[in-house]
C-alpha cells in the first residue's frame, strides 16, 4: 500500500499514521518528523530547515523532493509506506509522480476553526514522540511510558500557527483536487474522536 495522509495543520495526521502503520504495517514518512530530527543534530539540511519551520513556512520543493526521494528508495519502503506532511505542493506532488505510484490519500475533513486550538495545547514525548493535547482528560504532564516532561513544538505558537494556515490554504488545498482528478482521494471526517476518526480510515482502506 502507497498511502498519502494529507490535511491541515493540526488535523490529526500524525495521529492517525501512527494507528495506521500499526495496524498494516507500514514505514511512516513524515517530512515535519524528518526536520526536527534533523534539526535536533544540527545536519545540514535541518539548518537549512529550521528558519523556515519556525516561521510556519514551506521548505524550499527541491531540498523536501530530494529527501523524500531518497528515503522512498530505502529498503523498507519496497512494500507500502504512508506519507505524512508530503506532498503539500503541487511541484512535490508532480515529482511524486515521477518516483512512485499512489494508491490511496486520505484526506482528513477538518473544521479549519478549531485547529488554532487543538495545536497550542499539543504537547510529545521527547523520547517516544507519543503525542497528547492539554484540552484531553487524560492529559498528565510527563509520558506514563517514559516518565519524561512532555515538550511543545516550537512552531505551534499562536502567531505561527496563523502562518502554517494560509500556507495550508494557498498551497496544499489544491492538492485536494489533484488527487481527486487522479482517482485516489478518499475523504474522511476528522472532527469525531480519535477512534472515531480512525474508524472512517480503516474503512475507506479495508
Ligand atoms: P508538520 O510536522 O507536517 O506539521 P503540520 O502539517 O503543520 O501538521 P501537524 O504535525 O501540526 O499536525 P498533524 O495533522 O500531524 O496533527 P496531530 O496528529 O499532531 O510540518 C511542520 C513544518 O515542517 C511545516 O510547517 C514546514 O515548515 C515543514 N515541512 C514539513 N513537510 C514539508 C513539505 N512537504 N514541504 C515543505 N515544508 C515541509 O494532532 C494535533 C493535536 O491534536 C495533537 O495534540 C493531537 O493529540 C490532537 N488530536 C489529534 N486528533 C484529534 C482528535 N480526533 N480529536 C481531538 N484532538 C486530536
Ligand atoms: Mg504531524
Amino acid at each position: 500500500m502507497n498511502l498519502i495522509i494529507l490535511g491541515a495543520p493540526g488535523a490529526g495526521k500524525g495521529t492517525q499514521a501512527e494507528k495506521i502503520i500499526a495496524k498494516y504495517r507500514l514505514p511512516h514518512i513524515s517530512t515535519g518528523d524528518i526536520f526536527r530530527a534533523n534539526i535536533r543534530s544540527g545536519t545540514p539540511v535541518g539548518l537549512k530547515a529550521k528558519g523556515y519551520i519556525d516561521k510556519g513556512q514551506l521548505v524550499p520543493d527541491e531540498v523536501v523532493i530530494e529527501l523524500v526521494q531518497g528515503r522512498l528508495s530505502e529498503e523498507d519502503c519496497k512494500n507500502g509506506y504512508l506519507l505524512d506532511g508530503f506532498p503539500r505542493t503541487l511541484a512535490q506532488a508532480q515529482a511524486l509522480d515521477k518516483i512512485t505510484k499512489i494508491e490511496t490519500v486520505i484526506n482528513l475533513d477538518v473544521d479549519l476553526s478549531k485547529l488554532l486550538a487543538r495545536i497550542v495545547g499539543r504537547r510529545t514525548c521527547p523520547v517516544c514522540n507519543m503525542g497528547t493535547n492539554t484540552a484531553w482528560d487524560s492529559y498528565t504532564k510527563e509520558c506514563p511510558k517514559c516518565e519524561v516532561t512532555y515538550i511543545q513544538r516550537p512552531d505551534d505558537t499562536e502567531e505561527t500557527v496563523k502562518n502554517r494556515l494560509d500556507v495550508y490554504n494557498n498551497q496544499t488545498v489544491p492538492l485536494i483536487e489533484y488527487y481527486k482528478r487522479a482517482g485516489v482521494l478518499k475523504n474522511v471526517n476528522g472532527m469525531g474522536t480519535v477512534d472515531e476518526v480512525f474508524a472512517g480510515v480503516v474503512e475507506v482502506l479495508g
